[in-house]
C-alpha cells in the first residue's frame, strides 16, 4: 500500500523532524515501500486525506505531531499510524502529567514542581534541593532547558522555558549516569532494546551535543552489570505500559551516582530517527539495521 512519512511539522523540533523523516523515507523506499513525504507544517489535513495513504509513519517531534493532536486527526480520517494513540501521546508530551502517572504507578521519577510568574523561588529550591533542571513541560530535544545551580538563576531559567510553553517544570537534578531505553511493541509484547549509556561533553547533552557534534559518546551495550540492565529495562517497560504507549518509544533515565537508584525522566513517543539518534543505535545492537527498524515500525501502525 501507499505509505506517508510525516515529517517537518510546526514545533520547535521541526529541524530534528526533517532529519528523522528524511532518513525514514529513504530507508522505506530502499526496502521497496511506496513511501511519500508529507509535511503537516505546510500541508493541510484536507491534503492529507486526499493522499489516500494506507498508513503513515509519524516522524514528527513535539507539538502537533507527537502530542496526540495529529493522532486524533488520523483516527478521524481512518488512517493507521505508527506509535502511541492519542491519550498516551498527549500524556507523554506533558512531562508533569507523565510524572504524575508514574508516581501513581509506584515508578521512580525526580521530585518536581510547576513554576509560575509568582513562584516562591527560594521555597522551591529548598524543597527540591539544588541543582534543578528547569524546562518547558511540552518540549523535546532539551529546548528551553536550564540546569540551575544557584537560586538566583531560577527566575531567568523560568523565563527562558516560558518562551516555549505556558507550563514550566522544575525537577531535581539527578547526578549520575545517563541512560536511554528504546521499546518496540505493545502490552505484554513490548520489548526493550539494549540500554544506551550517554556521555556528553561536560555532562551537557544539549541540542548541539544531541544532533550536531560528534563529541558525545554512546555506549551500547551500556557496560553496566546485567542485573542493573534488567532492573532498568523492566522499569522502562512498566513506565511505557503505565502511560498506555504502543508501537515504539524511548524512555530517558538517570541513575543516581550515590546509590545506583534509577529515575525516569520522560517518555518519547516519536523518538528521533536522525543519524545521531538513539533508537536506531540500540536497534542495531539488537540486530536490526535502520531500514529493518523502519519496516518493523511501519508494520506496527494501527488505528
Ligand atoms: N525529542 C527527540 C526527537 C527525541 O527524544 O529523540
Ligand atoms: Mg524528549
Amino acid at each position: 500500500g501507499k505509505v506517508g512519512v510525516l515529517f517537518g511539522g510546526r514545533s520547535a523540533e521541526r529541524e530534528v523532524s526533517i532529519m528523522s523523516g528524511s532518513g525514514v523515507l529513504a530507508a522505506l523506499i530502499s526496502k521497496g515501500v511506496d513511501a511519500h513525504a508529507f509535511d503537516p507544517g505546510q500541508q493541510s489535513l484536507a491534503e492529507l486525506a486526499e493522499q489516500k495513504f494506507d498508513r503513515v509513519f509519524i516522524a514528527l517531534h513535539g507539538r502537533y505531531g507527537e502530542d496526540g493532536t495529529l493522532q486524533g486527526a488520523l483516527e478521524q480520517l481512518g488512517i493507521p499510524y505508527t506509535g502511541s494513540g492519542t491519550l498516551a501521546s498527549s500524556l507523554a508530551m506533558d512531562k508533569a502529567m507523565t510524572k504524575r502517572i508514574w508516581l501513581a504507578s509506584g515508578l521512580s521519577t525526580p521530585k518536581f514542581a510547576m513554576l509560575a510568574d509568582d513562584s516562591d523561588w527560594a521555597a522551591i529550591a529548598a524543597d527540591l534541593e539544588l541543582p534543578l533542571i528547569v524546562k518547558p513541560a511540552h518540549e523535546g530535544s532539551t529546548m528551553g532547558l536550564t540546569k540551575v545551580t544557584d537560586v538566583a538563576q531560577l527566575p531567568a531559567a523560568y523565563k527562558l522555558a516560558a518562551r516555549f510553553d505556558s507550563a514550566v517544570i522544575a525537577e531535581q537534578f539527578i547526578e549520575g549516569m545517563e541512560l536511554t531505553c528504546a521499546v518496540l511493541g505493545r502490552d505484554e509484547n513490548a520489548q526493550a532494546f539494549p540500554l544506551i549509556r550517554i556521555v556528553a561533553p561536560d555532562a551537557n547533552y544539549d541540542y548541539q551535543n544531541k544532533y550536531f557534534t560528534d563529541d558525545t559518546k554512546y555506549f551500547c551495550p551500556a557496560g553496566i552489570p546485567d542485573e542493573q540492565e534488567q532492573e532498568i529495562s523492566a522499569m522502562v517497560l512498566a513506565s511505557y505500559r503505565a502511560l498506555g504507549c504502543r508501537g515504539w518509544g524511548r524512555a530517558d533515565v538517570m541513575v543516581r551516582a550515590t546509590d545506583n537508584k534509577p529515575f525516569l525522566l520522560e517518555m518519547n513517543t516519536s523518538p528521533g530517527m536522525t543519524s545521531h539518534s538513539l533508537v536506531p543505535m540500540a536497534a542495531k545492537v539488537a540486530g536490526l539495521d535502520y531500514a529493518e527498524l523502519c519496516l518493523e515500525i511501519i508494520r506496527s501502525a494501527e488505528l
